[in-house]
Order: C-alpha cells, then sequence, then structure tokens
C-alpha cells in the first residue's frame, strides 16, 4: 500500500481529487466507484471546483456508489443517493443515465445480479474510492466471520447505527442496507482510501499492519495490488 500522510482534510480532499481528476482527463470514459460519508467531502468538493473551472468534465466517466440503505426513500435527504447528489452529482457535469447505485427497496439477491452485471458491462470499477468505519468496515461489510463477495443485504452492526443515526433527526436511522461485497471492491482496478480523526487511528492500524482476516474487512485490501492511503496524522497515529 502506497501510505500518504497530511496535516488538512482539505490537503487529502485536494491530492486525492486530483488523483482523480487526473485519471478522468487521462480516460475521459472511466469507472469511478464513490463512497459516501464525512470523509470524501473535501475530495468530492475539489472534484466540483476542478469542473466548475472548466479542468476536468465528467460528461462520459460511469459511476457507482458503494452502498444504500434499505427501506429508505431514494429522495430521503439520508439517502446515500442524496448524499451524492448533494455533495457531486448536482454540482458537476455526470449525465444521470451514467450514475448506477444500489436499490435498497427491491430485491436484494436480483438487485445484486443486476448491480455486478452493470459494473460488467461498463468494463468494471477503474478507481473505488473507500473510507473505513471505527470497527474496520469498508462499504456496509462489518466484522464478520468470512469476506463476502458481491453486492448483498446486510444488517447494521451497533457500532455504525451509533456512528451513522446522528444525521437520522425526522425518522428511525435505517437497520439494513444493501452494500458491494468485499469481492466486488477487490475488483476494482485501483483503490483510493481515505481516513481522518483520531477515531480511526485502531481501524487504519489494524488494516495495514494487523492480519488479513474478515474481522477487520478492510485489512483484505493488503491482498489488493493498487491502493493509495490517504491519511492525516491523527489517523496514522498508530501506525
Ligand atoms: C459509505 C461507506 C462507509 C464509510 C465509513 C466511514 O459509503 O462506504 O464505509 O466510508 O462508514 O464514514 P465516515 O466517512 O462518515 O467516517
Amino acid at each position: 500500500m502506497d501510505v500518504r500522510i497530511f496535516k488538512t482534510e482539505e490537503e487529502i480532499g485536494a491530492a486525492a481529487g486530483k488523483m482523480f481528476c487526473d485519471f478522468v482527463n487521462s480516460k475521459p470514459d472511466c469507472v469511478l466507484g464513490f463512497a459516501t460519508g464525512a470523509t470524501p467531502v473535501p475530495t468530492y468538493s475539489y472534484m466540483a471546483d476542478q469542473c466548475d473551472k472548466g479542468n476536468v468534465t465528467f460528461k462520459d466517466v460511469k459511476t457507482f456508489n458503494l452502498d444504500e440503505y434499505c427501506d429508505l426513500p431514494k429522495e430521503h435527504k439520508n439517502s446515500f443517493y442524496m448524499f451524492m447528489y448533494d455533495n457531486l452529482f448536482s454540482k458537476v457535469d455526470l449525465k444521470p443515465e451514467n450514475i448506477d447505485f444500489l436499490d435498497g427497496n427491491t430485491d436484494p439477491e436480483a438487485e445484486s445480479a443486476r448491480y455486478a452485471a452493470s459494473i460488467e458491462a461498463k468494463g468494471g470499477i477503474d478507481i473505488q474510492l473507500l473510507g473505513i468505519g471505527r470497527n474496520g468496515h469498508i462499504a456496509f461489510n462489518e466484522p464478520a466471520d468470512e469476506f463476502s463477495g458481491e453486492a448483498y443485504k446486510i444488517k447494521l452492526t451497533d457500532s455504525t447505527i451509533e456512528a451513522n443515526s446522528i444525521y437520522f433527526d425526522d425518522i428511525a436511522m435505517p437497520r439494513y442496507a444493501m452494500t458491494m461485497g468485499i469481492g466486488s471492491i477487490m475488483k476494482a482496478k485501483k483503490i483510493i482510501f481515505i481516513a481522518t480523526g483520531a477515531s480511526k487511528a485502531q481501524a487504519v492500524h489494524d488494516m495495514i499492519k494487523g492480519e488479513v482476516t474478515p474481522k477487520c474487512p478492510a485489512s483484505i485490501l493488503q491482498n489488493h495490488a493498487d491502493v493509495t492511503v490517504f491519511l492525516d496524522e491523527a489517523a496514522a497515529s498508530m501506525l
């Protein structure tokens, strides 16, 4: 893993965002995989700003996202689709028909097969962006007894519910989500991984220095050939 340590979230956003923009400029019809959460917001801001300045265009880019809540309308303000719409999709020139998202309100098995076929039909994900949960989860692959394969429906852990329920002020946070599996994430040709803050330090340590185990799902990234890790000093403090 290529580990890079920065002082601020903004510096990470600029560095990771530049990596995405440079890649899009080299392959304008590439396939990008995105993540939600607080961590990638500065990266999306950088990309939107570069698009606004005419330094990059996303008009032929295709996108997928890692996960989506179940039992929550796509238009609800806390859906991951709306998060992406607010932070990136509405700010760049991506075409709506080039944006694919897991549907958390349909049959999970059929949706998993549809998503895998859609990724495959577009040539696979060129760069997948990842964050990490305090418990080592990537996407919503929570600590488990074995690594998952393609997308599936998962019951969220108490730790994840506690971390994300701060965003839900009108309804209870959903207990289930559809998530890309570890197998589908590992198929991405390149991974850009970002973690910031002391609350991620233990998970980052276990991911990079620990054994490869489904108890820390992110540790599987040790087996991926092309991972660039962007950390701030707090997230890197246990390395
Ligand atoms: C969301 C996702 C999650 C988050 C993780 C960290 O699409 O994939 O694994 O990356 O929960 O979330 P933040 O960035 O809010 O700390």
